[in-house]
């Protein structure tokens, strides 16, 4: 009855034993579905002529019999009624014998006997070792109605979690597009961070939902930027303190903003707030450390880094991939995370190397790295986070 298994097979070896105990020649197992109220077979044996499935539709009376009567019946002309509709495709008057599954008193199914071997009656004995075996059989009903609802719901839930999703990530593409629109210097700057963040995600081995969270929130992570005065963006030359005050604020600015929304993923508010921080604690608006920022928001912190460096601003032309790079090898573990580093590395030596379905880069040509190259700063990295000692492995 436990065994992992078609459950079809399962209710015809259950149906099996309990038509052998009581010495019957024809049977039906069915279970109880609410709503509308029915029995619905789901084994049935020895009956010249039996529907599959046999449906027999319940009213409240008929459930309320079977939930409190005392084990197995005998039917006859004048207790079909009290248990069983005609309203169904199979005639109750083909059952002599009816025993209802229940499991903590709630009803789950039933088992209908037909004719019995040589045309005998049941007898007590038989009904108490049906009574016995309903018992077992109701469980395992049960357990597989549980097993079909949940996974159900799980399947409906994840529908619904996709559709949701789909519409986020066109929702907020846009809204992206409409952050960077406040000036053409940054103008893509979200939605390539988003992609990076997603890409390194998924280079350090996240799951579909988890790189699609770091999507989101690279869309979102400059949201703070619309309360900050156009003019700062264009401006030529470095900030007085007061404007990189006012630039900095984009930070809680944003974290205000997506507080208030619940957005299918955790982490967007922490991501907006905390983007720029640094692991030596240097960053701003709260100064964290380390593992003190989650590795979502360290995740978008060296995107966003790495795409204001290959992209050009009112003062400077970008700056070439490989300086980029060792840039940020240099700075590592000071101010990034080494395991988003190292994924960073991943996703560009597969571009080198063409192994990329969708390219990292959205301009292949600024890929100029040859993977040695790449495998020169990846080991760089890794001489700085073992203290220049290596170890085999
Ligand atoms: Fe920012």
């Amino acid at each position: 009855m436990t065994a992992e298994r078609e459950f079809a097979q399962t209710a015809h070896t259950m149906l099996s034993a309990l038509m052998h105990s009581t010495g019957a020649s024809e049977g039906v197992l069915f279970v109880f579905i609410e709503k509308p109220s029915m029995l619905n077979s789901i084994a049935a044996q020895g009956f010249a002529l039996m529907p599959d499935p046999s449906v027999i539709p319940l009213l409240p009376r008929h459930v309320h019999a079977l939930s409190t009567t005392q084990g197995a019946v005998l039917l006859s002309k004048q207790s079909y009624d009290t248990f069983l509709s005609s309203n169904g495709n199979v005639a109750p008057e083909l059952f002599k014998c009816l025993a209802p599954l229940r499991v903590g008193g709630k009803l789950v199914g039933a088992v209908a006997l037909g004719r019995r071997e040589g045309e005998s009656l049941y007898d007590e004995e038989g009904l108490q070792s049906l009574d016995l075996l309903c018992h077992y059989v109701g469980l395992a009903v049960q357990n597989h109605a549980l097993t079909q609802t949940l996974a159900q719901r799980v399947a409906e839930n994840l529908r619904l979690m996709a559709s949701l999703h789909g519409f986020y990530d066109n929702a907020l593409e846009a809204f992206a597009t409409a952050i960077d629109v406040k000036h053409v210097n940054i103008h893509g700057h979200s939605i390539r961070v988003g992609r990076y963040a997603a890409a390194i995600g998924d280079a350090m081995g996240m799951d579909a939902n988890d790189t699609g969270a770091l999507r989101s929130a690279g869309y979102l992570h400059d949201i703070g930027k619309v309360a900050v005065d156009k003019r700062l963006f264009g401006k030529p030359g470095s900030l007085d303190p007061e404007e990189f005050q006012e630039m900095a604020d984009h930070t809680t600015v944003g974290h205000q903003i997506v507080s208030g929304v619940n957005f299918p993923w955790p982490r967007i508010p922490e991501v907006v707030r905390w983007h720029h921080e640094r692991a030596d604690g240097s960053g701003y608006p709260d100064g964290l450390r380390n593992e003190d920022v989650p590795i979502q928001a360290r995740i978008v912190a060296l995107a966003d880094t790495f795409d204001a460096m290959t992209s050009p601003r009112p003062y400077r032309e970008p700056i070439s991939l490989g300086a980029t790079l060792n840039e940020i090898v240099r700075m590592t573990p000071l101010k990034f995370d080494p395991s988003a580093v190292q994924a960073l590395l991943v996703q560009i030596r597969r571009d080198a190397v063409g192994s990329n379905r969708v390219p990292f880069l959205e301009d292949r040509s600024a890929g100029n790295l040859a993977p040695p190259d790449v495998d020169h700063l990846a080991a760089t990295l890794q001489h700085k986070l073992t203290n220049g000692r290596s170890y085999l492995t």
